[in-house]
C-alpha cells in the first residue's frame, strides 16, 4: 500500500468563490465583492464601488452559506478524511480594523466545523484567501500598509482561540507566492486597482513594484507572527505554508533559456517557500530586487520574526508546467498570461493549462529535496465545460483520467521517498473561477445548478467522478480505475 494510514484525502474550496452570503450575518465587504465576471477573453473587472445592477460572483457564489449541510454531508458519502475551507476575513471582522469580531460570523463556521466532525472530516483552514476586507483595501491599499499585520494576527489570533478544538490544520495565505508577481496586485495583496479596468496588472513601474514586495513582506512578518501564536495557543496546531506550485521548463536545452527557468522559478515559485520554510530571504532576492530597482521596506525586529515564524508543512496547488525562454519572437507571440510558451509535449486544457502529472512528481521531489518537511497537495484538478449527457447525468470521465494521472504521480513520488500528508482537490463541489470569474469552468465531483450570468437554482448532483473519487479514498489510493 503506498499511500500511508491517515492520508488525508478530500477536497478544497475558498470562500469567496464558494460561500456566498456576501452580506449576510453581519459580513462586510470583502476585495472580491468588487470584482466583476469575465470570460478568458474579456477579463474581470475591478469596481470601486458596488453596482447593484452588475452581477458579481462572489455575491452568491454558489451559496455554501445555506447548503453547507448537504455539501458536507456528500463530501462525507465520499469518505473525505479532510476538507480544505477558507473563514472569510470580513464575516469575522467585517471591516477588517474592529477591535472585536462579530459573533455571527464566528458562529456560522461553527456549525459548519459541527457539521465536518459528524462525518469525521478533519477541516483545513485558510485563513486568507484572496479575501481582504474591503475596508483594509481602501485605508491602506491593501498589505502596502504595515497596519493590516496587526490586523490579521488580531483576526488570525481570534481564529485560534475559538476554533482551538475544532481545528487543527491551518493555512495562513493562500498562494502567496502570486503576490510576487504583477498580477498579484490586487487579488492576492488587496491592493487598489483603477476603477473598470482588469484586475490584472501585469505591467509596473518600480516604485509599484517597491509597493508591492513591501506588501509582501508584510504578508511573511503576518503568517511568522501568526505562527508564533498558533503554537502558544495550542502545540498540536500544524500551520503551512501555501503556494501556487508550478514547474517552469526551459523551453530548450539552450542554456540561457535553462538560467531563464531557473530564474523565474527562484521568484516566482521558491522565494516565498524560502521565507516561510527557512526563515530569511534567499540570496538571490537580492540580485533581483537591484537588477529591478525594487526597494523592499523592512523594519528593524521583522528578521527576527522571519526566524521564529517558520512553518510545520509545505502545501501547494499545482494544476499545470510551463516553460521559459530568451525568445523574444516566441515570448511575443505568448497569449494566455497563464499558460505561457506551449510545450510541445504536452496538450492543454480547455482553458490552456498545461496538463503534466510527470511535472508534479518532479515538483514533489524538488520541493521534498529542498526544504524535507511533510508536504500536502490542497489544490489540483481539472477546469473543464460539463455538459449533461442525454441520460441526463454527468459522465466526466475526462476528470478521472486527470485525476488519476496526478494521483499515480503522487503514488511514484511517495515511493521515490516524499513525505506526503494529503491531496484536497480544488473545487469539489463546483465553484466561481478566481481568474476568469465563471461558473463554466467547472472542477466538481458535485454539480451546482448556476451559470456565468448568475441563473439557477443552485441544487446539487452527482458526477460520475463523485462515485469514482469515493472508491479511491475508500482503498486508500489503491483503486484508481
Ligand atoms: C488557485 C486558487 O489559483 O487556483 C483558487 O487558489 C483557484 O482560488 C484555482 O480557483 C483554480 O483557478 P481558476 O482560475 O480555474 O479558478
Amino acid at each position: 500500500m503506498t499511500f500511508p494510514k491517515g492520508f488525508l484525502w478530500g477536497g478544497a474550496t475558498a470562500a469567496n468563490q464558494f460561500e456566498g452570503g456576501w452580506n449576510e450575518g453581519g459580513k462586510g465587504p470583502g476585495v472580491p465583492d468588487h470584482i466583476r465576471g469575465g470570460t478568458v477573453s474579456a477579463p474581470r473587472l475591478w469596481d470601486k464601488e458596488i453596482d447593484h445592477d452588475v452581477y458579481y460572483p462572489s455575491h452568491q457564489a454558489v451559496d455554501f452559506y445555506h447548503f453547507y449541510e448537504e455539501d458536507i454531508r456528500l463530501y462525507g458519502e465520499m469518505g473525505f478524511k479532510c476538507f480544505r475551507l477558507s473563514v472569510n476575513w470580513s464575516r469575522i471582522y467585517p471591516n477588517g480594523d474592529e477591535l472585536e469580531p462579530n459573533q455571527e460570523g464566528l458562529d456560522f463556521y461553527h456549525k459548519v466545523f459541527a457539521e465536518c466532525k459528524k462525518y469525521n472530516i478533519e477541516p483545513l483552514v485558510t485563513i486568507s484567501h484572496y479575501e481582504l476586507p474591503w475596508g483594509l483595501s481602501v485605508k491602506y491599499n491593501g498589505w502596502t500598509g504595515r497596519e493590516v499585520i496587526d490586523c490579521f494576527v488580531r483576526y488570525a489570533t481570534t481564529l485560534f482561540n475559538e476554533y482551538k478544538d475544532e481545528v487543527k490544520y491551518w493555512l495562513t495565505f493562500n498562494e502567496i507566492n502570486i503576490g510576487a508577481q504583477a498580477m498579484g496586485r490586487i487579488m492576492s495583496l488587496g491592493m487598489q486597482g483603477e476603477d473598470g479596468k482588469p484586475m490584472f496588472k501585469m505591467e509596473e513601474t518600480p516604485e509599484e513594484a517597491s509597493d508591492r514586495f513591501t506588501a509582501l513582506h508584510h504578508q511573511f512578518v503576518a503568517s511568522a507572527k501568526a505562527v508564533v501564536i498558533g503554537h502558544e495557543i495550542n502545540p498540536e496546531f500544524k500551520i503551512g505554508l501555501m503556494i501556487a506550485g508550478s514547474m517552469v521548463y526551459p523551453l530548450t536545452c539552450n542554456p540561457l533559456d535553462v538560467k531563464e527557468s531557473q530564474n523565474k522559478m527562484n521568484m516566482n515559485n521558491w522565494f516565498c517557500g524560502d521565507v516561510q520554510v527557512r526563515g530569511h530571504y534567499p540570496y538571490y532576492a537580492k540580485r533581483y530586487f537591484a537588477d529591478n530597482n525594487i526597494t523592499v521596506r523592512m523594519e528593524p525586529g521583522d528578521e527576527e520574526i522571519l526566524a521564529k515564524g517558520t512553518v510545520d508543512f509545505y502545501s501547494f496547488s499545482y494544476y499545470m508546467s510551463s516553460t521559459a525562454t530568451v525568445d523574444k519572437e516566441k515570448i511575443a507571440k505568448m497569449g494566455n498570461m497563464f499558460a505561457g510558451i506551449p510545450n510541445p509535449y504536452l496538450k492543454a486544457s480547455d482553458w490552456g493549462w498545461q496538463i503534466d502529472p510527470e511535472g508534479l512528481r518532479i515538483y514533489l521531489n524538488d520541493v521534498y529535496g529542498r526544504y524535507e518537511i511533510p508536504l500536502m497537495i490542497v489544490e489540483n484538478g481539472l477546469g473543464a465545460n460539463d455538459v449533461r449527457a442525454e441520460d441526463g447525468g454527468f459522465h466526466d470521465d475526462y476528470r478521472i483520467n486527470y485525476l488519476r494521472d496526478h494521483i499515480k504521480a503522487m503514488e511514484e513520488a511517495i515511493e521515490d521517498g516524499v513525505e506526503l500528508m494529503g491531496y484536497t482537490m480544488w473545487g469539489c463541489t463546483d465553484l466561481v473561477s478566481a481568474s476568469t470569474g465563471e461558473m463554466k469552468k467547472r472542477y466538481g465531483f458535485v454539480y451546482v445548478d448556476r451559470d456565468n450570468d448568475g441563473n439557477g437554482d443552485f441544487h446539487r448532483e452527482k458526477k460520475d467522478s463523485f462515485f469514482w473519487y469515493k472508491k479511491v479514498i475508500e482503498s486508500n489510493g489503491a483503486d484508481l480505475d
